[in-house]
């Protein structure tokens, strides 16, 4: 049986931080909202509970609170900030206001002897804080087991009950030997043998799969983007031939998109793949439509129809495969501290199982991104595919501004190429979240030879982010710049201007649509 850390959420912005460090230490983690049940965490059977932290202060009326029965379930606890606040809490230690919030670099001293800070060699090192609150009298039956200049009880434990709690961050990456703070708690504390793998999920999941089919067919939307393609290809591992992956080209993909996923999946995995040609389609609808809202309803419900008829083609089909992964599962706890259970459905296929009265199945629902990167590795899948930037679902039609025409899309699909082309080989492709064009509804004048030209303006936007919410404008260097704007005027007939965009998110988007 797998290990597990369960998280109990109390509203932190580095939650699923915790738990890709929790499971980067070889041990599977899950997240929950503080509010659940003592039932569903009995059930859950964690070998360890981390509370996290939080925005609020446990002595505000109201401020989120776990089941107090996990307390004497005799699992390990380890409380971050606002976790550690409520542990001392509970055990009727004295929570107060600190006159100024400690943010930031801060330096840690710790006791000698506490298990956690085990084979740190030096006694004060730098870690992340953020919080308003301190402990002012220690909890019953607790001791201090380090302190910064301002936070005389910095980090506390009792040994004999296995609860811990630090003030500062130790998943955020400031925080020195952070990852080792965690491992010594998973390893040490909670006894746990770290054990969860890429490779061990696979073997897992493989027989999982098989036994979830029995003997039907399964259908897979396989966009040649990484989650999709795993998902694939870990169903292909699977049930081989009862796997029926369905393409559809509509005319919004980028160069050479068609081929290249005919070539990996069809010819080199030897998969099932019907490629259907709906550009025309695509077009037709799309025609003399600006607003970008009405773009993506028509490309949502027209996809729906191709890839029910498609799927028709295959005849008695029971599943439908989705690379739906952890973080659109995850139930969030709003800033606030109240539960707010808002679960995501998958936004390029939404709607399609209950239509088709299909059983979903989603092989990546415990996985995050990194993790997804790694099965597909371990799979065989090429590292073109697997560290591929993110690439929406109404494709290019996000990026070709004004009224969508196949003579714009080619403009847009051979700059956007060059962009790509530029990036991975400057070896900057792999430092940023995307690198893409757009192409701008509007002409400028420009001069080539002797002729005044009035053409297609494009932009270039490449942006760096961890997870695609927030985002800001990629410090490119001006030589590679000016290197791709060179290309697309020279190479991309009707361009005569490439401008870049150094905008960051928010106040703006990713995407321009
Ligand atoms: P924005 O433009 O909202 O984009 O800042 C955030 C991230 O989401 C991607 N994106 C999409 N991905 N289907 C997707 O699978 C979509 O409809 C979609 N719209 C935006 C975008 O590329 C960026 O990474």
């Amino acid at each position: 049986m797998t290990a597990k850390i369960l998280i109990l959420d109390f509203g932190s912005q580095y939650n699923q931080l915790i738990a890709r460090r929790v499971r980067e230490n070889s041990v599977y983690s899950i997240i929950k909202p503080c509010s659940i049940s003592y039932k569903e965490i009995k059930e859950i059977d964690p070998q360890g509970i981390i509370l996290s932290g939080g925005p609020a202060s446990v002595h505000e009326k109201g401020s989120p609170r776990c089941d107090r029965r996990i307390f004497d379930m005799n699992v390990p606890v380890l409380g971050i900030c606002y976790g550690m606040q409520l542990i001392a809490h509970h055990f009727k230690g004295r929570v107060e206001k600190t006159k100024k919030r400690e943010y930031g670099f801060t330096l840690f001293t710790r006791d000698a002897g506490s298990l956690l800070f085990e084979g740190i060699s030096r006694r004060t090192f730098t870690v992340w804080m953020s919080h308003g609150d301190k402990i002012v009298k220690m909890p019953y039956g607790f001791k201090a087991a380090g302190k910064t200049e301002s936070t005389p009880v910095a980090s506390f434990e009792n040994r004999k009950k296995k609860i811990y709690g630090v003030q500062f961050h130790p998943e955020v990456a400031h925080t020195q030997s952070g990852s080792l703070i965690l491992e010594n708690f998973l390893t040490r504390v909670c006894s746990i043998r770290p054990d969860w793998t890429m490779e061990s999920f696979i073997e897992k999941k493989i027989p999982e799969l098989r036994e979830e089919t029995g003997k039907e067919q399964v259908i897979c939307a396989l966009s040649g983007g990484v989650d999709s393609s795993v998902t694939a290809l870990l169903l292909h591992r699977a049930i081989g031939k009862r796997l029926h992956c369905i393409f559809v080209d509509n005319g919004l993909l980028r160069k050479g998109e068609r081929e290249r996923v005919r070539l990996a999946f069809e010819k080199h995995f030897g998969m099932n793949l019907l490629v259907v040609d709906a550009v025309e389609r695509f077009l037709r609808k799309l025609k003399g439509v600006t607003d970008p809202e009405k773009k993506r309803k028509i490309i949502g419900k027209e996809f729906i129809r191709v890839f029910e008829e498609a799927s028709k083609k295959i005849g008695n089909v029971k599943f439908l495969a989705q690379g739906t992964l952890y973080p659109d599962v995850i139930e969030s706890v709003s800033a606030k501290g109240g539960p707010t259970a808002k679960i995501k459905s998958h936004h390029n296929v939404g709607g399609l199982p209950a239509r088709m009265k299909l059983r979903l199945i989603e092989p990546l629902r415990e996985l995050f991104k990194d993790e997804v990167r790694v099965v597909g590795r371990a799979l065989g899948l090429p590292e073109d595919i697997v560290s591929r930037h993110p690439f929406p679902g109404p494709g290019l039609a996000v990026r070709c501004l004004g009224e969508i025409t196949a003579e714009k899309l080619d403009v847009l699909r051979e700059a956007d190429w060059i962009v790509i082309d530029e990036m991975k080989a400057s070896q900057w492709y792999g430092k940023v979240w995307q690198a893409f064009a757009v192409f701008l509804p509007v002409k400028a004048v420009g001069v080539m030879g002797d002729q005044r030209t009035y053409e297609n303006v494009i932009a270039v936007r490449i942006v760096t982010s961890s997870d695609g919410m927030t985002a800001d404008w990629a410090k490119i260097p001006a030589d590679i710049l000016g290197k791709i704007s060179g290309r697309i005027i020279n190479e991309v007939h009707g361009v005569n201007r490439v401008v870049y965009d150094i905008s960051s998110k928010p106040p703006g988007t990713i995407e321009w649509e």
